[in-house]
């Protein structure tokens, strides 16, 4: 019954999520939500970038349903040049090798975040800045891979490698049907991660849709208890969680999620 929902919700995302769309729709202006997620991911990678140990391999990112949104590696791209990013839909991923190849050109829906971003980094940041974090985060992608969360190797055998750090945004309760699924998609995606790595995830709490055009397109209810107790199955400990309520989002999206959730979950040494 599940795999046949799943079928069905797969070909709902071929057939209907249309990146073009989604970008002129979701990604208009900066709102208080993009804020929410960049700085949280700033602060992430800031702190992460004060631990660092100078010696050893590079820092590897990984990013799974990135869909076609460059902004959310923008800071990871500070830390590390290996990162990789990767989604379920074949036009999901030329639309962003299209802003990878094109650049400058491609950068002008992206600007009003990067300028965002670089102010973080900078207090002297300028409009040149905000073309110059998205040229870095353009050098540190590795690749743009085809992926399924659903799947036990969510990468399709296409990285024989482990993430020190993974980042999700709005992916896995999109992905899966149910409570159960959403817990296997946490445990696919967690396997992918070195141990005492970080699996940084940001979504809608207690929403169960968002529209294309005028498709609903459905997502499972989230609560904290569920995010929580999905995170220790797959051997994963939250270390940092943030919350943001919905009612500071532009009232005209077409979504009905409560709250918007940052959350950053450790493995543990031993799962
Ligand atoms: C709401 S969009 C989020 C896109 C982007 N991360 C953002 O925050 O704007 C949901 C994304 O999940 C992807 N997706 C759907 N099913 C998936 C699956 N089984 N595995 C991986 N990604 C999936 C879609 O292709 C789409 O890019």
């Amino acid at each position: 019954m599940v795999e046949k929902e799943n079928k069905s919700l797969s070909s709902v995302y071929q057939e209907k999520f249309q990146p073009d769309y989604y970008i002129r729709r979701y990604y208009s202006g900066l709102d208080a939500g993009n804020e929410f997620c960049l700085h949280n991911l700033h602060q992430f990678f800031k702190q992460a970038e004060s631990n660092k140990n100078t010696e050893g391999a590079a820092k590897k990112v990984l990013e799974v349903g990135s869909g076609p949104v460059p902004i959310y590696i923008i800071s990871a791209s500070q830390w590390t040049d290996w990162i990789v990013c990767s989604d379920f839909l074949e036009q999901n991923r030329h639309k962003f090798n299209e802003w990878l190849s094109t650049g400058r050109k491609a950068d002008e829906t992206w600007l009003p975040y990067a300028r965002y971003v670089a102010h973080l980094e900078s207090e002297n940041a300028d409009q040149e800045s905000a073309f110059l974090v998205l040229e870095r985060a353009r050098r540190s992608i590795r690749s743009i891979l085809p992926c399924d969360v659903l799947q036990s190797d969510p990468l399709l055998g296409k990285a024989d490698t482990l993430f020190d750090v993974i980042i999700s945004v709005f992916c896995l309760e999109c992905a899966a049907c149910s409570a159960e699924e959403y817990r296997i998609t946490i445990t696919n995606v967690a396997r992918l991660l070195q141990p005492s790595g970080h699996l940084i995830m940001m979504g809608g709490l207690e929403g169960e849709y968002y529209f294309i055009y005028d498709r609903k397109i459905p997502r499972i209810k989230l609560t904290r208890e569920m995010i929580d107790s999905a995170l220790e199955d797959a051997g994963c400990r939250i270390v940092t969680w943030e919350e943001l309520p919905r009612s500071l989002r532009p009232p005209d999206l077409p979504i009905d999620y409560t709250a918007m959730f940052f959350c950053v979950a450790k493995k543990k040494l031993l799962v």
